[in-house]
């Protein structure tokens, strides 16, 4: 077994030759901190600006940034038809590689001509800039057409998991108010098709006269699957946007303008709609996905194994690389249909040159053997990527060994939903990697590990707490939560308003070379499957099913999946305790709320809660019993007894 505990003496500089070679150099460094607006006015110059920018940074709002003052872009445009116009239309943007084995090569000529079809047939469906569209699609290519349709229209996505459940759609569509759902028939889930189409349905019409902001439902057909259809309302893809015309000009928007909401987990059951706004989101995408993947258009083949609907998929999927004139693989599928060799024949069938994926989907490759890569030729692999939660040192040695021929470098980066883009990372070919460290702010960026005061931590403090503190604005930072300003505040801002420092939700620590380790959530958020999942949105699911009086949900750490979701349960007095039978039953509700990825993996009928006297669950408690550990301080519970009766639920 490999050594599993982080050294911060276990380092890996950059090699020479990768050195030679690479987009990034140490006068980044000295660039942005010799002055900072200059330097992000340089990146911004990667972009095309129909009008350029009066002033770099307004900060007199605070905490609401405008970057690129006065400065107009179309974001489609740079994503798109700019390749085009400078003669690389034929080049392929987009290797689809569908589930079932199905493929597609996109270039960018195709895409702007069908980016443009769906442009004009949003148009003619009455949307205008600043209306919200859902986006309710597993990965196909119309999702990111349609994303790339609504930024050339100026209108705001808000693109949905199609994990989720028709109820968490609901709530979404209604806090953004969207007019339009785009979907699929079905999706493809382990060669079954799964509806999608019927869940929006579901969403819309299964709360009963309840009115809802949706005009139209625009339909991809993707599985062939039977669906419910509503004349005059549902309308289908191929009958409508395939029918338009490709010829479409992009108009110019103002940098700030939104160019999508996307909902994450907070503390609190109700989720947050992050919003991000479109010059400074471009540029630091952009920015940081040539650098910090060392991306070379037309040579590299890039593969970032996220769905588009989470941050990742926006980010480093469409924006950040099409920006860049990426050649990518886009896969619809699991990473086990038909069988565990799938990503690694995609890799082999392209030729992928960067692979970006999580923490968790290295353990599970762990876990399948290393005999699978090792059945394939990988040797195109020059760069891996990791994002979503702290990769463990063995993980991290093992994807350098197994998937980089021990010569790849890894870049740990870090970053959030709400920070729009990467902001922790080490620059390949210019600094060191350590397993498990995510080392340094990009250049641009600045963090700091501080204490509950705000003093900063010091170097090699083995024991620190420190939070991970943002303390100057970037050009991709979230404008906002969706309609709840005071939110936005309250969560980021509050904490270390004396300094007007960010406050990110996560736990860090230098080690004694000044490197920095994120540690994980210190808020009420669990992280599976580098899946942000509320303790309080489980909890508010369990106690929606009429057996259960009481819920307290922890994450606890899970092998494979980083952190794994154990519920306590109190049930009602009229509730049957069935056993398993029941259990399965609260593990589905869970399911069918919010999604299959927040399924607890364990639930326990207990008599009573551990809380202290002013009536809070004490979860650090739970959290010791769900990983089984010795009890911590129990001095301020009411009754440090209902512990046995606990624990002896879980025997
Ligand atoms: C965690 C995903 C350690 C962290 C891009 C953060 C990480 C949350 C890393 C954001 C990393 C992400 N090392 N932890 N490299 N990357 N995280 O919004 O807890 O889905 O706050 O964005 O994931 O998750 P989100």
């Amino acid at each position: 077994m490999t050594e599993t505990t982080a050294d911060h003496r276990d380092s890996y500089p950059p090699s020479a030759e990768f050195a030679a070679a690479a987009n990034a150099d140490a006068s980044l460094y000295r660039a942005a901190a010799d002055d900072r607006d200059a330097f992000w006015a340089e990146q911004a110059e990667r972009l095309h600006w129909h009008r350029k920018w009066d002033r770099v940074l307004d900060w007199s709002d605070a905490p609401v940034a405008k970057w690129f003052v006065g400065g107009e872009l179309n974001v489609a445009y740079n994503c798109v038809d700019r390749h085009v116009l400078d003669g690389h239309g034929d080049q392929v943007a987009i290797h689809w590689e569908g589930e079932p084995g199905d493929s597609r090569d996109i270039t960018y000529r195709q895409l702007l001509d069908e980016v443009s079809q769906a442009a004009n047939y949003l148009t003619e469906l009455g949307l205008e800039a600043g209306d919200r569209v859902a986006i309710y699609m597993p990965m196909v290519p119309e999702a990111i057409v349609s994303m790339l349709a609504c930024a050339r229209l100026g209108l705001t996505h808000s693109v949905v998991f199609a994990g989720f459940s028709p109820t968490a759609l609901r709530q979404r569509v209604d806090d953004a108010r969207a007019r339009l759902v785009i979907t699929t028939d079905g999706q493809w889930r382990r060669g079954k098709s799964a509806p999608l189409k019927e869940a929006v349905d579901e969403a819309l019409y299964a709360h009963g006269d309840v009115p809802h902001s949706v005009e139209h439902v625009l339909v991809v057909r993707r599985t062939n699957v039977e669906v419910p259809w509503t004349e005059g309302r549902d309308l289908w893809w191929h009958e409508t946007v395939a029918q338009a015309s490709t010829e479409h000009e992009a108009q110019p928007f103002d940098a700030e303008h939104p160019l999508f909401i996307l909902y994450t987990s907070g503390t609190t059951g109700k989720p947050k709609g992050i919003l991000h706004t479109s010059g400074g989101y471009l540029t630091q995408t952009s920015y940081t996905h040539h650098y910090v993947f060392d991306h070379k258009p037309g040579q590299d083949v890039y593969w970032c194994t996220a769905d588009i609907g989470w941050v990742t998929g926006h980010s480093y999927i469409v924006y950040g690389p099409l920006s860049n004139r990426a050649t990518q693989v886009v896969y619809e599928g699991t990473p086990n249909f038909p069988d565990e060799h799938r990503h690694w024949q995609i890799v082999e069938k392209y030729g992928v040159t960067i692979y970006y994926t999580a923490p968790t989907l290295v353990r599970t490759f762990m876990k399948w053997g290393r005999e699978i890569p090792a059945a394939h030729d990988l040797s195109s692999i020059r760069l891996l990527g990791s994002v979503g939660e702290p990769i463990n040192p063995e993980a991290w040695r093992w994807y350098r060994e197994v998937v980089g021929a021990n010569t790849a470098p890894i870049v740990d980066t870090w970053w959030q939903t709400e920070t729009g883009a990467i902001m922790i990372s080490p620059l390949p070919g210019v600094t060191a990697a350590k397993p498990g460290a995510a080392m340094t702010p990009l250049p641009g960026i600045s963090a700091q590990v501080v204490d509950e005061e705000g003093k900063p931590v010091q170097r090699g403090e083995t024991e620190a707490n420190g939070y991970l503190v943002l303390d100057q604005p970037w050009p991709s930072m979230l404008r906002g939560i969706w309609g709840d300003m005071e939110r936005y505040k309250a969560t980021y801002w509050e904490r270390y308003a004396e300094q007007g420092w960010y406050f990110a939700g996560d736990g860090a620590k230098l080690d004694a070379d000044g490197d920095l380790w994120v540690l994980g959530r210190v808020d009420d958020v669990m992280n599976v499957s580098g899946h942000r999942i509320s303790t309080a949105e489980v909890e508010s699911a369990l106690v929606g099913h009429s057996g259960v009086a009481e819920a307290a949900v922890v994450g606890a750490s899970d092998a494979t999946t980083g952190q794994g979701i154990v519920a306590f349960v109190i049930l009602t007095a009229e509730a049957k305790d069935t056993g398993e039978a029941l259990i399965d039953e609260l593990k589905a509700e869970v399911a069918r709320e919010i999604s299959p990825i927040a399924k607890p993996r364990e639930i326990h009928v207990v008599p009573e809660l551990p809380k202290t006297r002013s009536g809070k669950i004490m979860r650090r408690l739970l959290r010791d019993v769900a990983e089984g550990r010795e009890l911590g301080d129990t001095s301020t519970l009411v009754d440090p007894n209902v512990f046995e009766a606990i624990r002896a639920s879980r025997a």
